[in-house]
């Protein structure tokens, strides 16, 4: 079966091509990071507009690429939610409108199941059951994978996501927007033990964690008190970032490990745009090796979004005959624990 995916719910318009036989065929993304920068945030409107400029051109590069016509096609996935309403709704009208005029199923896909499966898309592969940690931009949540569409969230963050926690504090170092990976090449400048701040929400006891709730929204305070009262150079600048992104990831790290001994799972997929952070990868390989557990993630590419993790879930979803009426919807807010097959 060959799926078109489309992912439009943010600032990137994302296509791939997926085929069942013969895995991912093409993929495309085309990033409006500039055309938000000078806000210092994601205009919504403007992410709309941008992705109806740039979603047709992209599919017909995309099945270029593969050397395939639109009959070739036999379903459509598309980002159904959750993400900002108007960009959603450009995917699902072009996702369903195409689908229609090819006589083709069309499958709404959620965001953040498209990132929770997209290891799948690299080999070897997880199999269910597995322990994911979904880091993106707007979620920070441990998952028990038991199958597909049967995801059970163990916990999650009371405010900032994970994501958003680097973002928000790069742009108080003046790192720009959106700055988690500018935030994540300072810290490699950075003088170890120069700094130091809180695992939050760790009540540490013998090395555990209590508890899987993360809390990230208290660290950026921190950081910005503690860069008014230094020197405020370029070093100290790097030293506070590796302090944090230690501060973050020790954080996750500590509460994989609770999650996967609570569980006993024996696999950790690492899901979501904080998945592309190195010292995140190095950490949880080694808490893997200590444990016993294999750990496993996307290429950075798809760690982010993209389109190849929507054309897969979609194909998934195809697969096991998920059908939808002709009628369609999107969903700016949309709990992945209500998911069924
Ligand atoms: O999954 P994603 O592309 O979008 C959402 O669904 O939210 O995640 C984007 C987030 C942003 O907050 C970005 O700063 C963060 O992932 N990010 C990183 C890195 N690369 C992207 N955070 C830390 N280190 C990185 N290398
Ligand atoms: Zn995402």
């Amino acid at each position: 079966m060959r799926v078109l995916g489309i992912e439009t719910s943010c600032d990137e318009t994302g296509i791939a091509l997926y085929d069942s036989q013969a895995g991912l065929l093409a993929h495309q993304l085309f990033s409006q990071v500039e055309l938000h920068a000078c806000y210092g945030g994601v205009v919504p409107e403007l992410a709309s507009r941008d992705h109806v400029k740039r979603i047709i051109p992209l599919i017909d590069n995309v099945l270029k690429e593969a050397q395939l016509q639109t009959t070739d096609l036999d379903g459509i996935a598309y980002t159904a939610g959750p993400g900002l309403i108007g960009a959603l709704l450009v995917g699902a009208s072009v996702a369903r409108s195409m689908a229609w005029a090819l006589n083709i199923p069309a499958v709404g896909v959620h965001h953040l199941e498209g990132h929770l499966l997209a290891s799948m898309l690299e080999q070897p592969a997880p199999q269910f059951p597995f322990l994911v940690l979904l880091v993106s931009g707007g979620h920070s949540q441990l998952i028990h994978a038991r199958a597909l569409g049967d995801y059970e969230i163990l916990g999650e963050t009371i405010d900032d996501a994970a994501g958003e926690a680097f973002d928000k504090t790069a742009k108080l170092l003046g790192l720009g927007y959106p700055g988690g990976a500018a935030l994540a090449r300072l810290a490699q400048q950075g003088r170890e033990g120069a700094f130091y701040f809180p695992r939050p929400m760790t009540t540490v006891k013998n090395g555990q964690a209590v508890g899987l709730t993360f809390s990230f929204s208290g660290l950026k305070t921190q950081v910005l008190t503690t860069w008014r009262k230094s020197a405020q150079d370029e070093q100290t600048k790097a030293d506070i970032a590796r302090a944090f992104e230690e501060a973050i990831i020790d954080t996750l790290a500590i509460k994989c490990r609770l999650a996967l001994q609570q569980t006993g799972l024996t696999q950790l997929v690492i899901a979501g745009g904080v998945g592309a952070n190195v010292r995140l990868r190095q950490q949880l390989s080694e808490l893997g090796v200590q444990l016993g557990v294999q750990v496993y993630y996307p290429r950075p590419l798809f760690c982010t979004d993209n389109g190849a993790m929507i054309a897969y879930a979609g194909c998934q979803r195809l697969l096991a005959k998920q059908s939808e009426p002709l009628s369609f919807n999107a969903r700016a807010r949309w709990n992945i624990a209500e998911l069924r097959v």
